[in-house]
């Protein structure tokens, strides 16, 4: 059942976008964030730069994007503290082999990694996107099974046509779907809070 459409209102979230070709669909997702009134910051990596503009995303929702940890805020603060603590949730959409793996091991090689690392007790939301073979790697589900242990929601990934061509196990889920894991998310924690 849907959750209440106002309760991402003036909620932090914090959007992650990773390098796979899903990229294009969390534009979709920080769209529909916006729309609920949720107060979205994105960072990007570099490699999800590759596949979508962060001008898209800052269209979207009206907020800088941020891709690099040496291009901070302008008042001087620390970005990926900054970024991290007034994140009232996380999602990354899509996460890639790469991120999953990253923030499992406690790598922090770029800004996103860096941050994830400042914020892992948080609510965090992962959905995962990747060619079959790839989900299907004993590496990437143990690491998977690592932060599903740290706490973190997965959403999908979902059965169908991969952007490799074959049909599998990989695609990232609908921003619908991931959007209503963070209501449902919210709400719970609202509920927990009021009791
Ligand atoms: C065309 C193309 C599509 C890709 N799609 C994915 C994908 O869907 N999932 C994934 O895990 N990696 C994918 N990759 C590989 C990642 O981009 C690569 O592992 C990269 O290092 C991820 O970096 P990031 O996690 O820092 O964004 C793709 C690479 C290319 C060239």
């Amino acid at each position: 059942m849907a959750t209440g459409s106002k309760i991402l209102n003036g909620v932090h979230v914090l959007l992650g976008v990773s390098g796979g070709v899903a990229a294009y669909k969390a534009v979709d997702l920080a769209s529909k964030l916006a729309a609920t009134g949720a107060l979205v910051k994105t960072i990007m990596t570099q490699n999800a730069c590759e596949f979508v503009l962060p001008k898209s995303f800052e269209a979207v929702t009206a907020s800088p994007v941020f891709t690099s940890m040496w291009n901070g805020p302008e008042d001087f603060r620390i970005g990926h503290i900054d970024l991290a603590t007034q994140a009232d949730i996380i999602v990354i959409a899509p996460a890639t082999a790469n991120i999953i793996s990253k923030i499992a091991n406690g790598i922090c090689d770029d800004l996103l990694s860096t941050t994830m690392c400042a914020c892992w007790d948080k609510p965090v939301v992962i959905a995962p996107a990747m060619n079959d073979k790839m989900w299907a790697n004993p590496a990437v589900q143990k690491n998977l099974s690592t932060i599903k242990d740290m706490g973190f929601k997965i959403v999908g990934p979902e059965k169908g046509r991969l952007a490799c061509g074959t049909e599998g196990l990989g695609r990232m889920s609908e921003a619908e779907t991931i959007l209503e894991a963070l209501k449902n998310y919210i709400s719970q924690i609202k509920k927990d809070c009021s009791e």
